[in-house]
């Protein structure tokens, strides 16, 4: 018994760690934040606000909000050298590969000043990663398309800064529409944290060593870069636009069943969650809403993944194996409606879950019994034996 919640022996054994900030029920399809349902954030709170709940374990007072408010957003610049990182890429870099190099390099900037077992420090190397990734995903994206490196600005929230990051240009500033941020913060709160994830697990491993919170969320946006876990939105995209019809549904889901063809439902299926993931519910619901409220609701992709998510939901596979749509299932939709491109879209999934990662790094920087051991393995090789010169083999 832990808290509120009951374990039963056999989950306790696959615990890798214990930790208090997020609860994921797979079975119940429920996702807890410090305790509040996502469903309750995504439609109450906003993303800073978030943050500060999955940094600090509480929601905020006032007066606390509009001071990590206004910390966060005095931190959203880079440093000027740093922009001279980017032109080192290709133009054609996929933004994710310059993001895992320019977060990286943050090291050389502000790591040598650093002391991880001061709370203090480890505050200010949060706001400050939580402030810039937006800015280094948005210069990522500009780099890659020739346009002007951007600047944020005063008065814009954080959705609405990086909207504007992404689109404004010196000659025709970006018009920063009140649904496309709305849902913007929403998506970056669906995204914010999600336990022991394949990529938090990767930051925490690497904080175990001891090494600097960039240098590990550099580790966490490497690992994210997988199509198994945070690339699986821009599949998603990719497999509507090959599957193009509502006729061809069925050929794709007899695919997905045949265990030599290899294809996989993007977007469906969960290593934890064993019902419907929370997040796809809230994210279907925003495709919809940004969709009719951008005039968009024939969008065409819609109603595909809608058909296709309702005659994988009726088929014996999915249903016995229990597969369900997933985070990723619409996020791409609501981003392509947002006008961001394929190329982008786990990169906005990495700036999202910063604020996760260097929570759970926090977490287990200031309580080393929270620490992932050293993994070990059972040995499958060879035995013993000698070795045997070259002129004998
Ligand atoms: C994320 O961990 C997290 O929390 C991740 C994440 C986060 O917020 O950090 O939630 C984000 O990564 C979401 C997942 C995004 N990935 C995708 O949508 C890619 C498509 N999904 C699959 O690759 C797959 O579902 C996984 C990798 C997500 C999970 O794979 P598992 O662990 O094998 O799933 P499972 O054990 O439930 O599979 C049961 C069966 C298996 O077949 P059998 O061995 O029983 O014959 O279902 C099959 C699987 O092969 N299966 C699928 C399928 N997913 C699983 N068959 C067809 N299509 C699929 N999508």
């Amino acid at each position: 018994k832990t808290g509120m919640f009951t374990y039963d022996p056999g989950f306790l054994a696959t615990a890798s760690c214990e930790s208090k900030i997020t609860f994921i029920d797979g079975d119940q399809g429920l996702l807890y934040y410090r305790g509040y349902p996502i469903e309750q954030l995504a439609e109450k709170s906003d993303y800073l606000e978030v943050c500060y709940l999955l940094l600090n374990g509480e929601l905020p007072t006032a007066a606390q909000k509009q001071e990590f408010d206004h910390l966060v957003m005095r931190h959203n610049m880079l440093h000027d050298q740093i922009m001279s990182f980017f032109k080192g890429f290709r133009r054609d870099a996929h933004p994710m590969a310059v993001m895992v190099g320019v977060v990286g390099a943050l090291s050389a900037f502000y790591h040598d000043s650093l002391d991880i077992n001061d709370e203090r420090h480890r505050e200010i190397s949060a706001f400050r990663l939580i402030a810039k990734l937006p800015t280094i995903a948005a210069q990522a994206y500009r780099y890659n398309k020739g346009l002007p490196f951007s600047y944020p600005k005063a008065g814009l929230t954080y959705a609405e800064n990086f909207l504007h990051m992404m689109f404004s240009t010196p000659v025709a500033e970006y018009k920063v529409n009140p649904v496309a941020a709305r849902a913007m913060d929403r998506i970056f709160t669906l995204h914010a944290d999600h336990e022991q994830n394949a990529s938090t697990s990767t930051v925490r491993l690497s904080g175990s060593s001891g090494a600097n919170p960039f240098a590990c969320i550099a580790a966490g946006i490497a690992c994210l870069w997988g199509p198994a876990h945070g690339g699986a939105n821009e599949a998603v995209l990719k497999m509507l636009n090959e599957i193009g019809d509502e006729a061809r549904i069925p050929e794709f889901i007899a695919r997905a069943k045949d265990k030599n063809d290899g294809f996989k439902l993007m977007g469906f299926g969960h290593r934890v969650y064993k019902n419907m993931d929370p997040r796809a519910k809230i994210m279907r619901e925003t495709c919809y809403e940004v969709l009719n409220e951008l005039g968009l609701h024939d969008h065409k992709l819609f109603k595909l993944a809608m058909a296709l998510e309702k005659l994988a939901l009726e088929d014996e596979y999915f249903i016995s194996k229990k597969l369900y749509p997933n985070v990723d299932y619409y996020s791409g939709i609501v981003l392509a409606a947002l006008g961001i491109p394929v190329s982008m879209f786990t990169p906005i999934f990495a700036l999202s879950r910063t604020v996760g990662w260097i929570s759970h790094w926090a977490e287990m920087i200031a309580d080393p019994g929270l620490k992932i051991g050293r993994p070990r393995q059972l040995y499958t090789g060879a035995a013993r034996r000698d070795y045997v010169s070259l002129d004998q083999r």
